[in-house]
């Protein structure tokens, strides 16, 4: 099943000359990680806002095509019914907060849902355990570390059970360390639970080893989609697009154009150095013992 389906969709802010975005088709499969890259103005939360229902209902413009989620159209949907399905993540944490307390923040979706009382209890348990919050529940938000602020706001997300994350630059404000952790628990999201996760972000260093797929954007529209370690072999790609290769990929493509063969697509440190090993010349294999 398709968790998310565009059809040649456009859409134009008031006032723009060009497209926002400019999409012909685009599917995303129920259970797929699916990583949007895209720099500045790429398109990457109009896009989000699309998939949450957030445009055309409550952001104006002009739009064209289909947007289906879960094989329904999403016009077909309030967007308290869409948040059943899409659950949003924001770029800064602090603007998604706004209770007092961890579980408070966490309950807050499903008691505007009039959710039984039990049920939203088990739903702040299970939604803090998921994200390593466990046994926070009386914690200001306030008091919590950027990753962990970050992390309430998917658990505020999963607590209205929805088959879809859709996060547009979660990490933005976070280390590497807190980076990691958050990509750790989405990617656990998606094996564990069968969540369907789309992540917006630029980072395709850190994401290329949890996604099943890349996306680039550029200017509103896809230029490439593919597994990461095909969309990173040719790093030159990833650089006219504004977004930073890993630079394992452009040592792959440095290589790759000094040999014969297909281009080498490695994406971790000991497939780097196994490739090495391989193709050095014999003489710098005895230097290297
Ligand atoms: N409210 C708005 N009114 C007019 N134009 C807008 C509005 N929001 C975005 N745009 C324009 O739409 C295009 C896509 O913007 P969008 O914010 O979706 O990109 P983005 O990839 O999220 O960028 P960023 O990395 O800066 O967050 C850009 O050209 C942007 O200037
Ligand atoms: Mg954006």
């Amino acid at each position: 099943m398709q968790a998310l389906r565009l059809e040649d969709v456009r859409f134009r802010y008031p006032g723009m000359s060009g497209w926002a975005l400019d999409i012909p088709s685009l599917g995303i499969g129920q259970g797929e990680f699916v990583t949007v890259l895209g720099p500045n103005g790429a398109g990457k939360t109009t896009l989000s806002f699309l998939a949450n229902g957030l445009i055309p209902k409550s952001i104006k413009g002009e739009s064209e095509g289909s947007v289906e989620v879960f094989e329904h159209k999403a016009s077909e949907y309030s967007v308290a019914q869409l948040s059943t399905l899409v659950g949003m993540v924001f770029q800064e944490p602090e603007s998604q907060l706004f209770c007092m307390s961890a579980e408070e923040e966490v309950a807050f979706g499903p008691e505007n849902l009039a959710v039984p009382r039990d049920e939203i209890a088990r739903r702040v348990e299970w939604a803090l355990g998921l994200v390593g919050l466990k046994g926070m529940n009386g914690r200001s938000p306030s008091t919590l570390s950027g990753g962990q602020k970050q992390r309430l706001a998917i658990a505020a997300a999963l607590s209205m059970k929805p088959s879809m994350l859709v996060l547009d630059e979660p990490a933005y404000a976070l280390d590497p360390v807190g980076r990691i952790e958050l990509y750790t628990i989405l990617s656990d999201l998606k094996t564990n639970h069968g969540m369907t996760v789309v992540v917006m972000e630029r980072d395709a260093e850190a994401l290329a080893k949890f996604s099943d797929r890349f996306v680039v954007l550029v200017g509103g529209r896809i230029t490439a989609s593919g597994p990461p370690a095909a969309v990173l072999r040719d790093p030159r790609f990833l650089k006219e697009a504004g977004v930073s290769p890993p630079q394992l990929s452009e040592v792959a493509s440095m290589i790759s154009a000094r040999r014969k063969g297909p281009p080498l697509g490695f994406l971790t440190v000991e497939e780097a150095v196994a490739e090495i090993m391989v193709n050095a010349p014999r003489h710098t294999r005895m230097v290297s013992r």
